[in-house]
């Protein structure tokens, strides 16, 4: 794997042929090399730039995350630089349309991880679950749904060392990347991942201690019934860790939630009962959003 000086050295270059680009990454570069990082490979992924240029993001587990995506990806810095990005979505918000032309490209397990850089609602994602790692017994069974990158998946088995996990994603690229986190973290022996849609999960019934489903239940155009899928597998008495937004209505959502009002009456649907809810609210280039964050009890 690439040491942190060529990665550094073979950036500088490439930023030195890039100024027109991105001029704002070579202003940082002069400063501090850590931050400028973030906003080239940030600028380059065409995402969430006006969110980049604030500066309180936090920028500590740059080199580490850098180097996870490099390995992960299988890439060295110049293909990480030059990684094609999927052109526009087309259909209407259409599943199929989504599937082929972003989950199933190299490109979208990297700008998920990526977003464990920097991105806001991310690192909340993870501060979340970190609050709650505490209240599960040491022993246990969880089911990471939708684990994209396997950054969650990666966290809660190294914070959980007795555990074991399993997990379901439908892009295939995804599923590679994430094994290959897991293994890089030492934790893949605890953990088996495979493709599979939330809609119809390859479990019996009252299997998991505890059933993560981040970001992803908005990904289908009907949230209630992998909702739903998740309570089935969860034993009674389980956890559920959910995290859903509103009003983010981006090509890859294909439900949009209107208020924490109906993301709450939709756990109690399920027969969720609900022991913490958080909202906050995040910047999207010039709109804000609110993410929820739940912890729920299968009754
Ligand atoms: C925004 S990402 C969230 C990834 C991860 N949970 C996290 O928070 O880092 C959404 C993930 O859901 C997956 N996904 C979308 N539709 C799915 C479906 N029907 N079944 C399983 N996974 C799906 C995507 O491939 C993607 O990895």
């Amino acid at each position: 794997m690439m040491q942190y000086h060529e990665f550094e050295t073979t950036f500088e270059k490439l930023l030195q042929t890039q100024k027109d680009l991105y001029p704002y990454a070579v202003d940082y570069h002069q400063t501090n090399f850590q931050h400028s990082i973030q906003y080239l490979l940030s600028s380059i992924l065409s995402q969430t730039e006006a969110l980049l240029q604030q500066p309180q993001a936090n920028w500590e587990n740059t080199e580490e995350v850098v180097g996870d995506i490099l390995y992960c990806a299988d890439v060295n810095m110049q293909q990480l630089f030059s990684l094609e990005i999927p052109n526009e979505l087309t259909a209407d918000r259409d599943f199929e349309d989504v599937k082929t032309k972003l989950y199933e490209t190299k490109y979208y397990p990297i700008s998920e991880h990526l977003n464990y850089i920097f991105l806001p609602p991310a690192l909340e994602r993870k501060m979340f679950i970190h609050k709650h790692l505490d209240r599960l017994a040491d022993t246990g069974h969880f089911c990471d749904l939708g684990f994209g990158p396997g950054v969650l998946s990666a966290f809660i088995l190294q914070q959980k060392e007795r555990w074991i996990g399993c997990g379901i994603d439908i892009s295939s690229y995804c599923l590679q990347h994430a094994e290959r986190l897991l293994k890089k973290k030492k934790v893949l022996e605890r953990c088996k991942l495979s493709l599979g849609d939330v809609r119809a999960l390859p479990y019996p019934d009252d299997t998991f201690d505890l059933v993560v489903a981040v970001e992803v239940l908005e990904h289908i155009p009907d949230p209630e019934v992998g909702l739903a899928e998740a309570l089935r597998v969860l034993k009674p008495g389980g956890y559920a860790i959910t995290a859903l937004p509103i009003n983010l209505p981006i090509l890859m959502h294909l439900y949009d939630f209107e208020s924490p009002d109906e993301i709450l009456a939709l756990y109690k649907k399920v027969g969720l009962k609900v022991v913490d809810f958080e909202t906050k609210e995040f910047q999207r280039q010039t709109e804000t959003f609110v993410d929820t964050f739940a912890l729920s009890i299968k009754l």
